[in-house]
């Protein structure tokens, strides 16, 4: 996702998949968790996935921006589908930033449409599948047929514990952490974990800590996505564009974040004695 309106600075999507990173070290033992924030419930990995590269995707085509959003929510049907037997047990994606209202508005609400779609198609398919939905961002600016959907998709899959899908939609890092400062004036135990747990109430969706942040698209930043969450996370950048992003091209992310050893400021296991 590009959060700003502007593509000028894009250029052609290469065909390689994943953008080479540092030499990988061999992985920890077992690295000391943070107690910063509230980990997953149970087995598994937090992964979080920038999903850019819908427009250029569908105007290389010779197709219209909107193509590029349409195809974008079937791959994210596919990734959503392929996580939890890849070891995935929180999937947080961003499908609109709160920067994105900057762009026309026929696009954003063609978007709203398409999330919107998303979740009456697919509520029926995550409760059998034992998905639990979440929607982290604002809700205030989304129609109020959406914001009904969301909270009818989240009751109902509320029991699902195979996988806890957050879609992040008018969502901005820096806005929830500012609200989550502005309500912590009010609690008594002030400590980095009474943070995180303010935070999480902010957007609601939990707030847990990220473990692999993913982007596709080429680009490499974080464009406002889950700051305080991505504090230790792996990154792994990928070239293609996201309704070309498979199973497979998450199972690579997946293996080269488990190359990483994450130390977390201490000495890497080897050395520490
Ligand atoms: C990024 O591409 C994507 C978006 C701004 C929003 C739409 C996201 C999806 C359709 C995926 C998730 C969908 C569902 C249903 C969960 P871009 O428009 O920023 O692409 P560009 O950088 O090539 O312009």
């Amino acid at each position: 996702m590009e959060f700003s309106p502007s593509v000028e600075n894009k250029g052609a999507l290469p065909t390689s998949q994943v953008v080479p990173m540092p030499a990988s070290r061999p992985p920890a033992p077992s690295p000391a968790q943070s107690a910063e924030l509230t980990r997953p419930a149970g087995p598994g990995l937090h992964v979080a996935i920038i999903s850019d590269g819908n427009g250029r995707w569908a105007t290389s085509r010779g197709l219209p921006r909107s193509a590029g959003h349409r195809t974008g929510a079937e791959a994210a049907r596919r990734i959503i589908e392929a996580a939890p037997r890849l070891g995935v047990h929180t999937l947080t994606l961003f499908a609109l930033s709160s920067a994105n209202w900057k762009r026309p508005a026929a696009e954003v609400s063609g978007i709203l449409r398409l999330l919107h779609e998303y979740l009456l198609a697919e509520t029926a398919h995550c409760v059998e599948e034992g998905v639990r939905l979440s929607i982290i961002g604002r809700r205030d600016r989304v129609p109020a047929t959406l914001r009904q959907a969301i909270a009818d998709s989240e009751a109902a899959t509320a029991r699902g514990t195979r996988l806890h899908l957050r879609l992040a939609i008018d969502y901005s890092a820096r806005e929830a952490i500012f609200h989550a400062a502005c309500r912590f004036y009010k609690v008594t135990e002030l400590s980095p974990e009474s943070f995180g747990r303010v935070l999480a109430e902010v957007y609601r969706g939990g707030s847990t800590e990220v473990d692999l942040l993913i982007r596709t698209g080429g680009e490499q930043r974080l464009s406002d996505f889950l700051l305080w969450e991505c504090a230790f996370a792996e990154f792994v950048f990928v070239r293609k564009a996201w309704p070309d992003f498979t199973a497979a091209d998450l199972e690579a992310a997946l293996q080269e974040f488990a190359l990483r050893e994450r130390t977390r400021g201490a000495l890497p296991g080897a050395l520490a004695g």
